[in-house]
């Protein structure tokens, strides 16, 4: 008898065991954005992909983003990739690009690897990932952008650099007096002045930064309808942005950039071009808590850019949601649909941040709005 009942037990807790693999296994089919929810990939795993962005190519899209662990932020595994047909359903493809064991790789396991943006070059047939690197132990100082490349979408992508963009070049748009002006970090240790806005919009960081190259940290990149692509981060100690050219194979920096909004403060830029505007939103600098969404359009890439209000409304709008931009991607085969995406950090499980996905509406004079939708599916952009 008590060799039957041993058996049962057995067998109950091998059921139990199958269907909870079953349930972790089998997520069901989704046809809806649930912005800040759970967000579960095809084995039923919250999709762990922050930062990140997306790409088209050849039917699907590709979803990179940031690994993050439970009670680090560092990187300990690298970029993952998630592929979908729809936008909703995610496949898992696995780690894209991965940290390295070896202590003195610039991507060592334990550095700082954020906000991942793929690119496909059409004239090398290569597929191209750009990311913010900060080395290990140094917390943000080291502020650089890392490249990486692949032949297949889904990685292996192999590390090819880290640096500081465009060392011994001034900026396109700072002017002759600008270039010749004497200005040293240390005459300026108290910030927000006038005399200090002053100096930082004249350059004071980009000329400390001279030589070694321009400070890189929070990236977006982006591909114009002529095939040239842009890197737009945030420099000169996150004071300033930078708009970038980059190289026809996407590999590295040509020596042409802009410097924008001077001491505006602008992280977490996501870029999109409707009707031959560029648009893009970013937020404030205020670490991983929210911030008010900021916004601005140029005729070019390179301006002149003006800024417009918040592009959010409604409850929370002051807050972006509780969220921060990373990316808008354009939905394939419907018209001005475009989808802003966003992250809601969890620096304290970094694992369970969240992702805001919403619809760029247009008002009637054509500008983006973003309202909070607690669910919603692409037939919003053919009800308009
Ligand atoms: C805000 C940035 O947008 C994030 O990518 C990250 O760098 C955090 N700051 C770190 O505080």
């Amino acid at each position: 008898m008590l060799k039957v009942n041993k058996i049962f037990m057995v067998l109950c807790v091998l059921m139990a065991f199958s269907t909870n693999t079953m349930m972790q296994c089998q997520s069901k089919e989704q046809a809806y954005f649930s912005p800040g929810k759970l967000w579960q990939d095809n084995t039923g795993t919250h999709i762990n992909a922050h930062g990140g962005g997306t790409l088209y190519y050849n039917g699907r899209y590709y979803w990179f983003g940031e690994h993050k662990s439970d009670t680090t932020s560092s990187a300990l595994v690298g970029v993952m990739c998630y592929s979908s047909s729809d936008l909703y359903n995610w496949k898992k493809e696995g780690v894209a690009f991965s940290v390295e064991e070896n202590r003195n790789s610039d991507i060592t396991k334990g550095c700082i690897m954020e906000r991942p943006k793929v690119v496909y070059n059409k004239k090398t047939g290569k597929f191209v990932l750009w990311f913010h690197l900060e080395l290990k132990g140094q917390g943000y100082v080291a502020a650089r952008v890392g490249v990486a490349v692949s032949d297949q979408i889904t990685g292996p992508y192999k590390f090819l650099r880290s640096y500081r963009p465009n060392p011994g070049i001034y900026p396109a748009n700072m002017t002759d007096k600008q270039k010749k002006l004497t200005l040293n970090a240390r005459d300026y240790d108290k910030w927000w002045t006038p005399k200090w806005y002053k100096a930082v919009s004249d350059g004071l960081f980009v000329k400390r930064d001279l030589n070694s190259g321009q400070m890189s940290r929070d990236m977006t990149i982006f591909v114009d309808d002529d095939g040239k692509a842009y890197h737009i981060y945030s420099s000169e100690e996150n004071l300033t942005l930078q708009i970038a050219e980059l190289t026809d194979d996407y590999l590295g920096h040509t020596g042409k950039y802009i410097r924008i909004f001077p001491g505006g403060h602008n992280e977490a830029p996501a870029v999109f071009k409707k009707d031959g505007v560029y648009w893009m939103i970013t937020s404030g600098c205020t670490g991983w808590d929210p911030n008010e969404a900021r916004m601005f359009s140029a005729p070019s890439i390179w301006g002149p850019w003006k800024q417009h209000p918040n592009p959010c409304v409604g409850n929370d709008a002051k807050l972006t949601f509780y969220s921060q931009s990373t990316f808008i991607q354009k939905v394939e085969g419907k018209k001005d649909a475009y989808i802003f995406m966003a992250d809601i950090w969890r620096p304290e499980h970094p694992i369970d941040a969240r992702y805001v996905w919403l619809p760029i509406q247009f008002g009637k004079d054509g500008i983006p709005v973003l309202q909070w939708m607690d669910s919603w599916n692409l037939d919003f952009f053919s009800l308009k």
